[in-house]
């Protein structure tokens, strides 16, 4: 069971929908039947915007899951004030103490890769700030485990699971599909999955996987997701696209010649820095592409954690689990950093850059070629099947 309701209503499977009330949208009309438009949705008496929890004494990059969870509870009493004031904003202006101004309204956010690591910190942070999440994850079992850690929301609002295998373009169109209602923007995406196998590994459209799950996938999801992401903009002045890419970025150029890794020998490292250097690429040509509209895209470096991947990138052995101890942190220190990206203010200075954990930062060189920056596009386009189309 999970803690955001409803088992079935919670996750969205490409394949495993049956009764109308289990799809995103149609959730929207269950809750609408409810009466719970002006409070889930925000639309009527909150222009958009729902009062979201009060923070209390929760959250903090070393508070765990449970203590935000206790906290997120203690604060009802505050919410159901803060949205009382929010609704009827009249009478505030003749008390004599000014009241505490509510809190910022609930953003809807999605998150790839959110079953584990610094993707899971991030949505554990984001939904105890109140937020609600889509987890996109490529496996069910593990995205409900995922789920149920996640702290509820107020009334009708529920978090929801949306199976997404980055490594295969049809999926991706699934869990986007299942995701677009015009009626649900979004505020901000979290492009965060990634794979680093060993071996040379095709995805199921035939790309090399690393390349088809970090970027390719993630490129896919971002074009269809726009829509949304920009109603979320007109809705409240900005929306996110944050991509988690990496320090490791920084090396050789894109290899426009031999993207999937054909001809070169497969080396592993090599092959995620190209990915990792895909996506500050993606995120530069992607911020001229939406500039003005109010869709703000930054690439990250998020920090080092001890996490699956790491582990995978350093070795298991006693030398990787050394260097792991010394510079990997706990991923939930991770998650107050995303989290302050994602659904923190926004700033377009901001829009279409390279940050290292919260500060702005130069990327490689390879990184701020702009004609890499607009092959990668195109190339990009033309891999997904989007070819022809820019925006
Ligand atoms: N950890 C670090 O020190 C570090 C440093 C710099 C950048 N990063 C970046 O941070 C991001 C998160 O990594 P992490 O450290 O949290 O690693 P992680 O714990 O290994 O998490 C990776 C996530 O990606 C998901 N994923 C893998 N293949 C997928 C696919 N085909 N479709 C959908 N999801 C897929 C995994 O899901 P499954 O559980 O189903 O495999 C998992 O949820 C990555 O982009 C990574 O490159 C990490």
């Amino acid at each position: 069971m999970n803690a955001g309701g409803d088992e079935d209503d919670a996750v969205l499977a490409a394949g495993r929908i049956g009764a109308a009330g289990e799809r995103w949208g149609a959730a929207t009309g269950v809750a609408r039947a409810q009466g719970a438009n002006a409070l889930d949705f925000g639309r009527g008496l909150h222009g958009g915007s729902v009062p979201r929890p009060s923070r209390g004494s929760m959250t903090g990059a070393a508070a765990s899951p449970e203590l935000r969870r206790r906290g997120h509870s203690a604060t009802i009493g505050a919410d159901a004030h803060a949205a009382l004031f929010v609704a009827f904003p009249g009478p505030a202006s003749s008390l004599s103490t000014p009241p505490t101004p509510p809190d910022p309204p609930m953003q809807t956010i999605a998150i790839t890769g959110a079953n584990r690591g610094i993707g899971l910190a991030t949505a554990q942070t984001l939904a105890a700030d109140g937020h609600r999440i889509l987890l996109l994850c490529r496996d069910e079992r593990r995205g409900r485990r995922a789920l149920a850690t996640l702290p509820p929301l107020h009334g009708e609002a529920r978090h929801h699971l949306v199976l997404c295998d980055l490594a295969s373009l049809e999926s991706v169109r699934e869990a986007a599909r299942r995701i677009l209602d015009p009626d649900r923007p979004l505020d901000a995406l979290v492009n965060n999955a990634a794979a680093l196998p060993r071996q040379r590994t095709l995805s199921r459209d035939g790309f090399e996987l690393q390349l088809a799950v970090t970027h390719l996938g993630h490129f896919l999801l971002t074009h269809i997701l726009l829509p949304l992401l920009r109603r979320g903009a007109a809705r409240a002045g900005k929306s996110r696209i944050v991509t988690v890419s990496s320090a490791a970025h920084a090396g050789p150029p894109f290899d426009f010649d031999d993207p999937h890794c054909e001809r070169r020998r497969y080396r592993r490292t090599q092959v995620y820095q190209q990915s990792k250097l895909a996506n500050v690429l993606f995120t530069a040509a992607l911020a001229r592409r939406v500039a003005g509209e109010g869709v703000e895209p930054v690439a990250l470096h998020p920090g080092v954690y001890d996490t699956e991947i790491l582990r995978d990138y350093l070795g298991r052995g006693a030398a990787g689990g050394a260097v792991r101890t010394f510079v990997g942190t706990d991923p939930d220190r991770a998650g107050p950093i995303l989290a302050a990206l994602a659904a923190g203010r926004r700033d377009e200075a901001l829009a279409g850059k390279y940050l290292d954990k919260s500060v702005v930062t130069k990327p490689s060189r390879a990184a701020r070629d702009r004609d890499a920056q607009e092959r990668l596009w195109a190339w990009s386009l033309e891999a997904v099947g989007l070819g022809g189309r820019d925006g």
